[in-house]
């Protein structure tokens, strides 16, 4: 081991294979607080898919990085994003987790907004004077809005383009949204569950190919009992940093898909569906393309906390931070708009077996995250997080298998480094 300094936050020293990360990271207040100002005030940052609210008055309400946000679609058919809070005396204007409405009262004094974000009613108005016009009060959107294939993201900061930002992952979103000549949507509902542990470890543990196999041994287990086919290991698999801390992590795996690989496991009305799906994929998009989103599964980061999983459904979620050792994550489902109503119930039945919060991987993944966090209390005294695996295989020309390497937890901490502007904090020597 090197001489290691415990005040540095990462330790990146490839000629002796060490890249450790100082648990700090996860567990020192004054560091949340600066990923507050740094990561989350001002980085884009994932509200909701405008297919959550397809009607003018269609409205869903968020809470993105602290903030109230109401994302409602206008009149003129646009759906757009406000900072859900009135303008007279800042109360939080609509309560409503969703629903539809031509018109947003404030509970607190009777002011009224439209679902085009302009005040209509102000009770008492001509006491505020002959200068006030409601026109000027109007709900307030974010610094910055922008969308992108549907996936509506906003920055508390004035933003450059979205798409500069996704860099690599826009394809991989691209890939996603062409899974349904009918197009994707997100189904109504959603899950949402509170995590002690700190935000980034739900990230972290999405692309940690090396915690599948022990940490979801139960799931394994039950694929083998409703007859999944278990006989080939992951493979064809493929890992990346896509710019800007985004990664993805792709292969196939042993068990089915509802987007084109069938499974013994489901019926043959089912396996028909989704091989007729397959075959539609492959005139579509040719043999390679059409393959590919058939065939492997995708695990997706949006840096900082946006985490789509195509795998044996395709989840949504997003980690919002709310203190150093708690988030809360908001789940939801995103599907083929055509599905025939048998394929949509596998689906939405792998979305609630792996991934939902009763399932058989969420909670065995909190269980590893609490665990981890609860560790991350010794600090001072124990300080490093070793994500070292694979560089040596790195340097030597690539590794091939998951579970060889921590290279996208190195990707998504030396981005998270450099937006937190620390680069001084890292021992490199
Ligand atoms: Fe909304 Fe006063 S705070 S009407
Ligand atoms: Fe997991």
């Amino acid at each position: 081991m090197p001489n290691l300094d415990p005040q540095a936050l990462i330790i990146d020293t490839p000629q002796t294979h060490h890249y450790l990360v100082n648990k700090r990271a996860f567990a020192d207040p004054a560091l949340f607080a600066r990923e507050l100002q740094e990561i989350y005030g001002k980085l884009w940052l994932y509200v909701g898919h405008d297919t959550e609210i397809p009607n003018p008055g269609d409205f869903v309400t968020r809470t993105v990085a602290g903030r109230p946000m109401l994302y409602v679609r206008g009149t003129d058919g646009v759906a757009r994003v406000y900072l859900n809070t009135c303008t007279h005396n800042g109360a939080k204007v609509c309560r409503e987790e969703f629903g539809n409405r031509k018109h947003f009262p404030c509970a607190y004094h009777g002011w009224v907004f439209d679902c085009d974000g302009r005040a209509v009613e102000v009770p008492g108005e001509a006491a505020f004077g002959p200068q006030f016009d409601k026109a000027d009060q109007g709900m307030i959107p974010p610094p910055s809005q922008a969308s992108y294939r549907g996936f509506t993201f906003v920055s508390f900061a004035q933003r450059d383009d979205l798409v500069d930002y996704l860099a690599g992952a826009a394809q991989y979103l691209d890939i996603l949204c062409q899974t349904s000549a009918a197009g994707m949507r997100v189904l109504p509902g959603t899950h949402l569950y509170a995590t002690r542990a700190n935000w980034k470890m739900l990230p972290v543990n999405v692309i940690d190919g090396n915690h599948f196999m022990p940490t979801h041994v139960t799931y394994l287990q039950y694929l083998r009992e409703r007859g999944s086919e278990m006989k080939e290991p992951i493979r064809d698999f493929h890992e990346a940093h896509l710019g800007n801390g985004h990664t993805v992590f792709e292969y196939e795996a042993p068990w089915g898909r509802p987007q084109g690989k069938p499974d013994p496991a489901w019926s043959d009305a089912v396996n028909g569906q989704i091989l007729a799906r397959r075959e539609e994929l492959l005139a579509r998009l040719g043999p390679e393309l059409g393959d590919r989103i058939a065939r492997r599964n995708r695990n997706l980061v949006i840096f900082p906390n946006l985490i789509i999983n195509d795998i044996m459904g395709t989840t949504i979620r997003v980690a919002e931070p709310i203190s150093v050792d708690h988030m809360e994550v908001t789940a939801w489902q995103f599907c083929p708009a055509d599905d025939p109503p048998e394929l949509a119930r596998v689906r939405n039945e792998q979305f609630l077996t792996f991934l939902g919060p009763g399932g058989f991987a969420t909670p065995d993944d909190i269980e590893g995250m609490e665990a981890s966090q609860r560790g991350y209390a010794c600090y001072r005294e124990a300080p490093w997080i070793n994500y070292s695996k694979g560089i040596a295989a790195e340097l030597a020309g690539g590794f091939t298998r998951p579970g060889e390497s921590d290279f996208m937890m190195r990707a998504f901490f030396n981005a998270w480094r450099d937006y937190l502007g620390m680069q001084q904090f890292t021992e490199a020597a």
